[in-house]
């Protein structure tokens, strides 16, 4: 890839960019041109990704496929699939996809098939989890496991709070699964709340064993535990990890017996298909934690199968890059008309944000163009009646994602049938927008007088042309929601490689951290903060006054 190339295609599209701002009107756009439905979609299979209501025409859609090959999309996907060690800054290869590839090929790294290790994990996950839910499993005092308590953060929390309450309607009864991720002592004790000892399995979740949040939770777990059933040997039968550093999980004193492993090659926050997944196969089962997989899968076989222009993760991951960088927006809204979704936005943010938030590029140099945007949302209709009014009517551009199932998993159709009236009118009203002359119309109709529609009439204009995406899929089960999460996985990938950024490295994490450390003496009071800047030192200095 030639860097001179790849600045023509970005100047192509600054040209097709200012021509689109200044032209491209989307109600105008699909009166002149019946089809443009019928041309911007992508399907796989019941998933149905319109894309119809974006600013694009053909000639930004051709400039942004150029703008892929250009960067070469395709060829580090296939480095991504061959097991390549892609995440140069920590020498790793990027596999979460061979996670899901149970039925597939053998994956190599190295030269090593990393197939029988990921089964042998699955094998031990499903066997472990017949064990608990058949209460063969037993506390340290003979009874039944009935809680399950994750305590993991970022990667090691995200992903399974997310998949828990997206899988909802499929929990197994007699078995519920709570998450501890933060350091606030509040987390743990509101959710130890009402809990029984006797009856509560710890998962302690950390792909590096040494995230003080995580430890901090677990060894109150563990003195919670103890205290309750004064014994510290009730630790083995109510306290099993998830880790790829297995010592430091023997160091903590969990039995490796009890232990569930993973790869460098599975980042923290593609990791909910590894054994990061344990609590999803404690709350819903191994065969839907493997449908899971399968539908991660063929999202997989889709990204590195279907043509470009076909292919919806490319799709997705180009408008972005349309927004980001032509037309200038800075956020992006992930707005699902699903309650189960709820917590999609907030995994996203990790996903996307921890992988795409970087200013250097792979070799090191400052970026060129900006990267990623802010992911936020919340589900729909209760974002409605919170922040609409400014995607509606504001100043900011920002793209949205909806998404909704076709067919609800209960039985109140009527509130299914109002939720997908929401979600279609909120798409068509960015998109159609108001103007004035039927704003007019409008209050005029209603009766009101010529001076009071000239005061009213400017602040009910909306100017509309605001882009969605539309996601439509027929139900939310478990493989659906596995095409979900790899679309999202994928598209961010592509958005890394048009961006020349590792977007499997987090380092911008690590400051806040070793400060952090740095600091605890100082608010604690066995050191003097003098050393700090004004702002930390009069901040600890009045912190000890409000304690005392
Ligand atoms: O916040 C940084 C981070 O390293 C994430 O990338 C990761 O998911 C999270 O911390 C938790 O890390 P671990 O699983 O090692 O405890």
């Amino acid at each position: 890839m030639s860097t001179e190339r790849l600045s023509e295609c970005w100047e192509n599209l600054k040209r097709i960019g200012a021509e689109v701002s200044s032209e491209l009107n989307l109600r105008e756009a699909f009166a002149e041109d019946p089809a443009r439905f019928s041309r911007y979609h992508s399907t796989l299979d019941d998933l149905f990704v319109d894309y119809s209501k974006n600013l694009i025409t053909d000639n930004v859609l051709n400039g942004l496929l150029e703008l892929a090959k250009e960067a070469g999309v395709t060829e580090w996907r296939d480095r991504m699939f061959a097991g390549e060690r892609i995440n140069i800054t920590e020498h790793r290869a990027v596999l979460h996809v061979a996670l899901r590839n149970i039925d597939g090929d053998p994956v190599e790294v190295d030269g090593e098939d990393v197939m029988p290790g990921i089964k042998e994990v699955l094998a031990n996950m499903k066997a472990f989890a017949a064990r608990v839910h058949s209460g063969e499993w037993k506390g340290h005092t003979g009874k039944k496991i009935t809680d399950v308590v994750n305590i993991g953060i970022g990667g090691s929390d995200l992903g399974p709070v997310m998949v828990n309450e997206a899988l909802r309607p499929y929990h197994i009864d007699g078995i519920k699964c709570h998450f501890v991720s933060n350091v606030d002592g509040a987390h743990i004790v509101d959710t130890l709340k009402g809990l029984d000892a006797e009856t509560t399995l710890f998962i302690i979740a950390s792909k590096t064993f040494t995230t003080d949040e995580t430890l901090t939770n677990a060894y109150s777990a563990r003195s919670w535990l103890v205290d309750a059933l004064g014994d510290d040997g009730a630790v083995a039968k109510h306290f099993v990890a998830v880790s790829t550093a297995l010592d430091k999980v023997a160091e903590f004193g969990i039995d490796t017996a009890n232990a569930f492993g993973f790869w460098d090659w599975v980042g923290g926050r593609y990791s909910l298909w590894s054994a990061i997944g344990l609590p999803i196969i404690l709350a819903v089962g191994y065969d839907r934690f493997e449908e899971l997989l399968r539908g991660g899968a063929a999202m997989d076989q889709h990204f590195k199968t279907a043509p470009l222009a076909e292919n919806i993760p490319v799709i997705l991951g180009l408008i972005g890059v349309w927004y980001r960088n032509i037309l200038g927006a800075s956020s992006q809204a992930i707005l699902p008309y699903d309650q189960h979704l709820s917590r999609l936005p907030a995994y996203l943010q990790q996903a996307d944000m921890e992988s795409n938030g970087k200013s250097t590029t792979r070799d090191g140099k400052p970026v060129q163009t900006a990267t990623g945007p802010v992911i936020w949302g919340e589900p729909g209709t209760n974002g409605q009646h919170a922040f609409y009014q400014l995607i509606h009517q504001g100043t900011e551009l920002i793209p949205v994602d909806f998404m909704v199932a076709a067919k609800p998993l209960h039985d109140l159709q009527n509130h299914h049938d109002k939720l997908v009236a929401n979600c279609f009118a909120q798409a068509e009203a960015l998109m159609v927008g108001k103007t004035e002359a039927e704003v007019r119309h409008e209050l005029d109709l209603q009766g009101m007088s010529a001076d009071d529609i000239d005061v009213l009439a400017p602040h009910k204009v909306f100017a509309g042309n605001k882009p969605s995406t539309m996601i439509l899929y027929r139900q939310l089960d478990p493989f659906t929601l596995g095409r979900l999460i790899a679309m999202y996985e994928h598209k961010i990938f592509v958005q890394g490689v048009i961006w020349n950024v590792n977007s499997y490295d987090q380092w911008g994490v690590e400051l806040g951290k070793q400060l952090a450390k740095e600091l605890l003496p100082m608010v604690q009071g066995s050191e003097s903060a003098e050393s700090r800047d004004a702002s930390t030192a009069g901040l600890i200095a009045e912190l000890r006054t409000l304690q005392s």
